[in-house]
């Protein structure tokens, strides 16, 4: 296998699994003209949120790093009529891009995007119903924190999605100095030993590189 054999297997899955799309290739335009870096998931990962979304029968999901809003738009595709996003974003040029995206797709009317740090936001959404399924895609070195707000956040049967676990097989480089790789390798570690998540992480191979994914279920929200 070769990286150019990944990605062509994975543009093929995309095509034939996804689509096209107007609204979340407007999406991805508006990103790329606003200069945003190409990190949103990849299509066949968009869809799988929306699917698990709809698997779990997610009314309310949290995102953490909405970037230009394409994850943001797959997720509210999943939670359905009726159902809400909230999504997080510390760049606030960002979120605007986000925002009109998000309208421009025609669900803009369940997404609400909280412009700040996801550390000064997520307090604040305490005391809000529970969160359905959370989708954890900014500061790595800040993983344990989100993933701690996730369960206290959700509730007994909540999914929460981790993004990035793999980088490029880095995170078992225990000499690493980087805090990408140490925040992501903390929150794997957090998700195997704190009793509140079971879960697992699935390597990921095709237009994005070689990266990956964690999923997990939230036993109890609490301590
Ligand atoms: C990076 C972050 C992401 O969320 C991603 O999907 C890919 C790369 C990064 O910061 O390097
Ligand atoms: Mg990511």
């Amino acid at each position: 296998s070769t990286p150019e054999n990944w990605r062509r297997t994975d543009e093929f899955l995309s095509d034939l699994l996804v689509g096209h799309d107007p609204g979340l290739e407007a999406a991805l335009a508006a990103q790329r003209g606003a200069g945003m870096p190409p990190i949103e998931v990849a299509p066949v990962s968009g869809k799988l949120l929306n699917l698990l979304a709809r698997i779990r029968g997610a009314r309310r999901a949290l995102e953490i790093g909405t970037l230009g809003g394409y994850s943001t738009i797959w997720l509210a595709r999943g939670v359905g009529d009726g159902g809400e996003v909230v999504s997080i974003e510390a760049e606030p040029a960002n979120a605007a891009i986000a925002r009109a995206s998000i309208d421009a797709a025609g669900i803009g009317d369940r997404v609400a995007i909280r412009i700040g740090r996801a550390a000064d936001v997520l307090p604040t959404l305490e005391g809000s119903e529970p969160f359905d399924l959370v989708f954890i895609d900014a500061d790595k070195q800040s993983n344990t924190i989100y993933l701690d707000w996730a369960a206290r956040l959700g509730r007994t049967g909540t999914v929460v999605v981790l993004d990035n676990v793999g980088r490029e097989g880095e995170i078992v480089n225990e000499d690493t100095d980087d805090p990408m790789v140490a925040g992501t390798r903390d929150g794997l570690r957090m998700l195997a030993e704190d009793p509140r998540f079971d879960a697992t992480a699935l390597q990921t191979v095709g237009i994005k590189g070689w990266d990956g994914v964690a999923l997990a279920l939230v036993l109890s929200p609490g301590p």
